[in-house]
């Protein structure tokens, strides 16, 4: 029997990759996004590339009456809880915000879920609960850090109380994912990250600098204990992450408790690094000049991805010029993001 799965936060960046994986898969899908920081033309996007449409329902986690009515309706039998903020200035500046929608949210998912009696869910954690680790690569079982900013505790806090609640029931069934750095877009072009306003994060400022909206990336710091002093990370495929989830959703069948794994590559690459295989994939020239640190910045992170790979049967097989190549593919593509296309579109509405 096709199975339903409800995905919060789906028409967001990694939302929106994983819902076309689980449609091409054979999975139906409802999804609950309130479009705080997305368009729903991803879902437009992804119903053409599925062949089958997602049933998108505009709306909160937070809303609680909602929640019960969409586990009334449709068959769900498991969620992907992809819903929440997560730019982490913002979070200093806005902790109420992040706590509310991050923390509180999940909480009343989880209670949702407790009343319709679902309780698989695989949740999108990050390893930035690991703070700065002193040993590399980076294993679930290490402790976790103190991180630096309310983003991160949230989903520090949000594991905890993963812990307790699967400790109190044991009809649960967690997946926490630790997400290395989620980078590319579908190799088609159609779907892709679309941040609000300058970029945080390191390849979406690069590919606004290719396409010209922004001058020059500036490189924070080159003084790091790095192979060229600059800072060094795991970047993942997007499309492998959104596997990683199926795999997930998957293995939480059989398993109970809570459960932590590692979605990386297993290779850290310096910011450096990335630059040249963005210019050399792409043929093309980015001009960037070296800055002081950004605070808060660690040195280096990856992970060991092996965890995962034993008890889900899954890595990923994108390399840097995958990665290179389908980021400037979307954001060439489509320079104004969802934007221009999304006013053209009808609203898709449950
Ligand atoms: P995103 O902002 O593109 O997607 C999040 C989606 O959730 C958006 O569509 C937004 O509109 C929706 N949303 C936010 N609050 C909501 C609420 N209260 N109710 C309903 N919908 C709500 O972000 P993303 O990069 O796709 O990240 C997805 C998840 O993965 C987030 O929880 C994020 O913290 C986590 N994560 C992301 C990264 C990353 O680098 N992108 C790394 C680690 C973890
Ligand atoms: C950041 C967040 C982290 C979040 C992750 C994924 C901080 C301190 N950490 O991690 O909580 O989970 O994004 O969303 O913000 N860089 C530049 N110039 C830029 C942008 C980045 O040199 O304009 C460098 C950074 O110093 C870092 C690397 O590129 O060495 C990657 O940065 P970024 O993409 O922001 O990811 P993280 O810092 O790993």
């Amino acid at each position: 029997m096709t199975e339903t799965i409800l995905v919060t936060g789906g028409a967001g960046y990694i939302g929106s990759h994983t819902t076309l994986a689980l449609l091409e898969a054979g999975y139906d899908v409802v999804v609950l996004d309130n479009l705080c920081n997305s368009s729903n033309e991803s879902l437009h996007r992804v119903a053409q590339l599925a062949n089958k449409a997602a049933l998108f329902v505009e709306g909160d986690i937070r809303d609680a009456a909602l929640l019960d009515s969409l586990f009334a309706k449709h068959p769900i039998s498991a969620v992907l809880h992809f819903a929440g903020l997560k730019a982490v200035g913002e979070s200093v500046r806005e902790p109420l915000r992040y706590y509310e929608n991050n923390v509180a949210g999940t909480v009343t998912l989880c209670q949702a879920m407790a009343r319709a009696g679902v309780y698989r869910l695989v949740f999108s954690s990050s390893a930035t609960v690991y703070g700065e680790p002193t040993q590399m690569p980076i294993r679930e079982d290490f402790p976790t850090g103190v991180p630096t900013n309310p983003y991160g505790r949230s989903k520090l806090m949000v594991e905890q109380l993963f812990a307790d609640l699967a400790q109190s029931e044991p009809s649960w069934r967690i997946a926490a994912l630790r997400y290395f750095n989620p980078v590319g877009a579908h190799h088609s072009g159609q779907i892709g990250e679309d941040p609000n306003g300058i970029p945080n994060n390191l390849l979406p400022y690069i590919s606004q600098v290719a396409i010209g909206k922004l001058a020059q990336l500036a490189v924070f710091g080159n003084d790091y204990p790095t192979v060229d002093g600059t800072g060094v990370r795991d970047y993942i495929h997007v499309v492998d992450l959104a596997d990683g989830h199926l795999k997930a959703l998957q293995a939480m069948t059989s398993r109970s408790g809570l459960h932590i794994w590692n979605l990386g590559t297993g290779v850290g690459y310096s910011v450096l690094q990335m630059l040249k295989a963005f210019e050399q994939a792409n043929g093309l020239t980015i001009p960037y000049r070296l800055v002081a640190r950004r605070p808060g910045d660690i040195a280096e992170c990856w992970a060991d991805p092996a965890k995962a790979e034993e008890e889900l049967g899954w890595r990923a097989t994108r390399g840097l010029t995958d990665m290179m190549a389908d980021t400037w593919r979307w954001q060439s593509a489509n320079p104004q993001g969802y934007a221009v296309a999304a006013a053209l579109n009808e609203p898709l509405s449950a």
